[in-house]
């Protein structure tokens, strides 16, 4: 027998654009919010992924940058100890994803997923490959637009050469600049080569 598990509650509202009451992010955030949504509804349903599915991946888009526009010395005491020292604006992922948790959400993807946005992972998987790309090129980004649209019209069908291209223009641009890359990034990056190799 199959057992459809449904998304939790808050879950469920999310994909619907209902953010949790402990969102703090203003109206342009959350007009970000809803189009990294737009993106990963679109490549789900494009997929063929099932409901449940659907309604995940379009959640992730809503819930990533719930805390985004809250102060990251807030967030702080709210993160597990390896994300704890890590840069003010790297925080607002694990801090949502550890409230998520808090509420009951147990689904480990979608909480990686919301985790890891930012800087990637090694543990990333479909989910969290789609959001790293949809926050990355959704269409009301203006720098660059005319690459990102030339990577969102290959989505979702080539979904690992277009993360993997983000991925590497973003570690260059940190290389660039001489800052320190995390080694989650790293990891991340060195999933996403194997692949490819
Ligand atoms: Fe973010
Ligand atoms: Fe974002």
């Amino acid at each position: 027998m199959i057992v459809f598990e449904r998304p939790h509650v808050v879950v469920e509202g999310a994909a619907r654009g209902r953010l949790p009451e402990w969102a703090v992010a203003g109206p342009e955030r959350r007009a970000h919010m809803e189009r990294v949504a737009g993106l990963l509804g679109w490549w789900a349903d494009a997929l063929g992924l099932e409901e449940t599915d659907r309604i995940r991946w379009r959640a992730a888009g809503h819930l990533h940058d719930a805390l985004r526009d809250e102060d990251p010395d807030a967030l702080r005491p709210l993160v597990p100890e390896p994300f704890r020292h890590h840069p003010g604006h790297l925080l607002h992922g694990p801090a949502a994803a550890e409230r998520l948790r808090g509420e009951g959400v147990a689904d480990e993807e979608l909480l990686d997923a919301v985790a890891f946005h930012t800087i990637g992972d090694a543990r990333l998987g479909a989910l969290g490959r789609a959001l790293y790309a949809a926050d990355f090129l959704e269409p009301g980004r203006r720098f660059l637009a005319d690459w990102r649209a030339a990577l969102r019209a290959r989505m979702p069908g080539e979904l690992v050469p277009v993360v993997t291209e983000i991925a590497r223009a973003r570690i260059e641009n940190l290389v660039a600049r001489g800052s320190p890359v995390l080694p989650e990034t790293l990891g991340f990056w060195n999933a996403l080569a194997s692949e490819a190799a």
